[in-house]
């Protein structure tokens, strides 16, 4: 019996929705391989923030530090502004505990159309670096309320953490097809993407079953519109990462079925997992967000720790469901409340056995 202690962190809005859904599907798959997984809540949020003035306790990457993975469903409020619960909650977990990978997966599933045309079998992974690159701490602002007003913000690349996001895109790419993209912009920004360049090409050619090629991030986005099915896997820098993986999620027909995972591959800290979509305020409270994200995550999160069977046996019931039943959350044209979804998947994955 494998026992992991999961942080569980529902956040606000439809994350308090979804992560029931990812929680039950875990607990389906885990009674049949021999795994248990217990579960500690926490109720770090924005609405917390909202009563407390903190989104977490100060103390509160202690008490997660020990656990084997954190699953986050979303946080975001109206009335809180956006860098608060990034910085306040999310970043430190990504950079205290290193997770300097976030891999994102797409995949076109036959019966979920995709809004183009000639979509079929798309299946790439957005290797996205996490912890530096353009979203440093860097910077300032200068002279504020004055007409020489500045605001400066550095971007920091390091030989360190572009090695280890290229090493870790390039094992990725040797497993699945063979082939690597690289997201670029060295023609506009002439030092830190340069350096890019240079450190992925040096780390590809110590993988030789990997080819590479390179493109600028503007040109990267129209071919992953025109032509997604080329892609494999594709590294980018925090920025560029972030752009392109939403993109991709919507070219494979939605955000509210794509998947993160924040990962410390060293396993020296808990890896954290979470659905690409935030708290969707829109349609919080109504019941009807769709739970793929979290659960597909959840699949993430088993193959994690090493459970590749359990996790494929979640993807084919996920695949099961949309090619062939019509229940579908309203986000993707139906009428199915997020119970129902999350249901018809549990059903599917007991005929998966
Ligand atoms: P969002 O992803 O929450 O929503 C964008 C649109 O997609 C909305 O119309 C929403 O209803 C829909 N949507 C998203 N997930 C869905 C799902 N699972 N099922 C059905 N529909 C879904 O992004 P938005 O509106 O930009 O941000 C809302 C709040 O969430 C903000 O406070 C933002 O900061 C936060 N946020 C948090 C993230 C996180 O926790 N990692 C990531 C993105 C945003
Ligand atoms: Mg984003």
């Amino acid at each position: 019996m494998h026992s992991h202690r999961i942080a569980l962190i529902p956040g606000d809005g439809i994350g308090r929705e979804v992560t029931p859904a990812a929680c039950a599907v875990l607990d389906a798959v885990a009674s049949r391989h021999g795994i248990r997984f217990g579960y500690d809540e926490f109720d770090w949020s924005c609405t917390r923030y909202e009563a407390t003035g903190a989104m977490m306790p100060d103390d509160g990457l202690d008490r997660i530090r020990a656990h084997d993975a954190i699953f986050l469903g979303a946080v975001g409020a109206p009335g809180v502004p956006d860098h608060v619960s990034l910085w306040g909650l999310l970043i430190p977990i990504r950079r205290q505990f290193r997770q300097y990978v976030n891999l994102r997966p797409i995949r076109v599933f036959p019966g979920l159309p995709s809004p183009l045309r000639d979509a079929d079998g798309v299946d790439f992974t957005v290797v996205r670096e996490n912890v530096e690159g353009e979203y440093s701490e860097v910077g300032g602002r200068f002279g504020t309320g004055f007409g020489e007003e500045l605001a400066v913000q550095e971007a920091v690349f390091t030989r360190a953490g572009v090695t280890r996001i290229a090493d870790y895109a390039c094992a990725l790419a040797a497993r699945r097809r063979g082939h690597l993209t690289s997201a670029t912009k060295s023609n506009g920004i002439v030092h830190t993407m340069p350096f890019w360049d240079e450190v992925v090409a040096e780390r590809a050619a110590a993988h030789p079953e990997v080819s590479l090629a390179r493109e600028h991030i503007d040109a990267l986005c129209a071919k992953v519109v025109l032509d997604p099915g080329r892609f494999d896997v594709i590294v980018a820098s925090n920025l560029f990462g972030d752009i392109l993986s939403d993109l991709a999620a919507a070219v494979a027909g939605g955000i509210g079925i794509a998947p993160a995972a924040n990962l410390n591959p060293e396993r020296e800290f808990p890896s954290m997992f979470e659905p690409v979509h935030g708290s969707a305020p829109d349609i919080a409270g109504t019941g009807v967000a769709n739970p793929l994200g979290a659960i597909w995550t959840a699949a993430m999160l088993l193959d994690h720790l090493g459970h590749a069977e359990a996790a494929a046996e979640v993807e084919t019931a996920m695949a099961a469901v949309l090619a062939r039943t019509a229940v579908r959350t309203p986000d993707l044209g139906g009428t199915a409340s997020t119970a129902e979804f999350t249901r018809t998947v549990l059903a599917h994955l007991e005929e998966a056995k």
